[in-house]
């Protein structure tokens, strides 16, 4: 029998090989990405910097699975997920990745509690255990008491950690976090930022988090550099 080449890929692994990714057709056509390769081990913690419109959120949103590349693959636990039906793309973000972004992306005619429940809805999880499980999360966060507020109530540290109990919600292996700092002061930047290492250090998470703040970035394993759709360097730390 043939054998699959190397070793088998390790769990939450993520590995981009040569993508590109264009907008748009013709002369009004915008290449974001022009051949992206690099590799994420399972567990581990990485985080793409670089200058506005150099392809970090497009990359980002392309291993998610929210968008198709042009070419190239990318690989999760070793699945070209670019050759996925759209509907075995739509269960393998619904059930292996969680997002995190900068404006929070909470639905204020929801309370807290139900945004965090949004994704155990989708998965089909019955309401009950929806809820045990959302509160326990929210408990992890220190903001259960905000449960029955709407979004528009809490802080912004409040509401990126109920971003993050809403990525966590269906206990995803890798995280996506698209600045998800950005819109916070420095102290619940750190906050926020310890939570989310927490899940790699702690819970073998994988993690990728796009940042312009080089404190933030300099607390991955490795920063990915990008330029003009290309990476530009990788920094380890
Ligand atoms: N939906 C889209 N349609 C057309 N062009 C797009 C689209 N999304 C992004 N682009 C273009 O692709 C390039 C990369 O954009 P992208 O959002 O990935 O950059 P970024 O590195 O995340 O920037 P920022 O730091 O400002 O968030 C930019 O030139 C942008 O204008
Ligand atoms: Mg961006």
């Amino acid at each position: 029998m043939m054998q699959p080449e190397g070793p088998a890929p390790a769990p939450n692994s993520i590995e981009v090989v040569d993508l590109k990714k264009r907008y748009g057709h013709g002369p009004e056509a915008t290449m974001a990405l022009r051949g992206v390769t690099f590799q994420v081990k399972g567990g581990e913690f990485i985080s793409i910097s670089g200058p506005s419109g150099s392809g970090k959120s497009t990359l980002l949103n392309m291993i998610g699975a929210l968008d198709r590349p042009t070419s190239g693959k990318i690989f999760l636990d070793g699945t070209d997920i670019s050759k996925l039906s759209s509907v075995d793309l739509a269960r393998m973000r619904n059930t292996k990745i969680g997002f995190v972004f900068q404006d929070f992306n909470l639905i204020s005619r929801m309370s807290t509690v139900e945004n965090v429940e949004l994704p155990l809805s989708i998965a089909g999880v019955r309401q009950s255990e929806r809820r045990e499980r959302a509160m326990a999360l929210l408990e992890r966060f220190g903001i259960a008491g905000k449960a029955d507020r709407s979004p528009r109530e809490l802080s912004g540290g409040q509401r990126q950690r109920v971003a993050v109990a809403r990525a966590l919600a269906s206990d995803p292996s890798i995280i996506l976090a698209d600045e998800p700092t950005g819109n916070l002061d420095s102290e619940n930047a750190k906050l926020t930022m310890d939570f989310l290492e927490k899940l790699s250090t702690d819970f073998e998470k994988t993690l990728v988090v796009i940042t312009h703040d080089w404190d933030v970035a300099t607390r991955a394993q490795r920063v990915v550099m990008m330029r003009d759709g290309g990476v530009e360097r990788i920094v380890e730390n």
